[in-house]
């Protein structure tokens, strides 16, 4: 039986999107057991880190044994919503203070799924062309520190069930600077289309005012979520999406961009969801 808390989270899709959004406010582990064992077909989501990162609601700072043991509680509800050729796309970071984290918890991880892919999310790079001076692309915020690098990326895990579900590798794929190679590799079909490999380079978006344009301390782009439904593949009408901790709905609006048939998403903190909702054109529906 739901618990009536999420049940008037039901909304129809918002202007321009014909994703039907299921975006609700409380507990996502609550959330996720009023939902039926294998009914999702992707999971987009980057939990908190218990790197002390300042949310509005939730206290980002559990003993590490508990953060873990929480992480498998409701990790544990993922794996049973997912469907068998489902993909669970987690988003880690870390800080140099705590460099074990993201590892720690996919190991944590490792007696529920598959670690199929291993994505790096480049924020910043430097590129050095050839016979050029080296050139700085990207954001990051700096560190003023003897010991430790600036940290310009963060994980994101792809796990599976099996750790042999199929993805569509060309969706987000990149053409071929030498064009001879489509012919030369019978794989292409004949498409200019080649795999991009596991860097992923996305630099946040530029932005004017922190507290109207990302008014969330922790939110990855919603370019992220758009290539891990592109490689997930299959047609995205009949897909359902889950973002267990939804922020202010990057993975949603992705998921309304890429034309998702379902989304549905749990965040704890009711601004960050009136946000959320408001950016998918749900506002004042309830
Ligand atoms: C890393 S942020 C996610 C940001 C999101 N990916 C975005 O781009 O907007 C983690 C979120 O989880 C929420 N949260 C923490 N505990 C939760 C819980 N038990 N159930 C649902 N949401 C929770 C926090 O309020 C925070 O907004």
């Amino acid at each position: 039986m739901a618990s009536p808390a999420f049940l008037p989270g039901l909304a129809p899709a918002g202007p321009g999107y014909p994703t039907r959004f299921e975006l609700h406010h409380g507990d996502c582990v609550a959330g996720m057991r009023t939902l039926p064992d294998e009914s999702v077909d992707l999971v987009v989501t980057s939990p908190p880190y218990n790197l002390g990162i300042r949310y509005g609601r939730y206290e980002d700072s559990l003993a590490s044994d508990d953060y873990l043991a929480w992480s498998l509680e409701w990790a544990g509800e993922v794996r049973r919503l997912l469907k068998p050729e489902g993909s669970f796309f987690l988003n880690i970071g870390a800080t140099p203070a705590n460099p074990w984290a993201p590892h720690e918890l996919a190991l944590a991880l490792r007696p529920l799924f598959a670690l199929q892919n291993t994505i790096h999310w480049i924020k910043s790079i430097t590129v050095e062309p050839r016979g050029g001076e080296p050139v700085s692309v990207g954001h990051f915020k700096p560190i003023n520190s003897r010991r430790f690098l600036n940290d310009c990326h963060e994980f994101v895990f792809h796990f599976t069930k099996s750790g042999k579900v199929p993805i569509d590798r060309l969706a987000v794929g990149v053409p071929y600077a030498d064009k001879s190679n489509i012919a030369r590799w019978g794989h292409t079909g004949g498409r200019d289309r080649r795999c991009r490999g596991n860097n992923w380079f996305i630099p946040y978006e530029t932005i004017v005012s922190r507290d109207k344009d990302r008014p969330h301390p922790a939110t990855f782009p919603v370019e992220l979520a758009r290539r891990c439904i592109a490689l997930h593949g299959g047609t995205t009408a009949d897909l359902t999406l889950l973002e267990p901790f939804l922020g202010i709905g990057h993975a949603a609006i992705a998921a309304g961009e890429t034309g998702v048939g379902r989304c549905i998403g749990f965040e704890i903190d009711e601004v960050y969801l009136a946000e959320a909702r408001e950016r998918v054109g749900l506002a004042g529906s309830g």
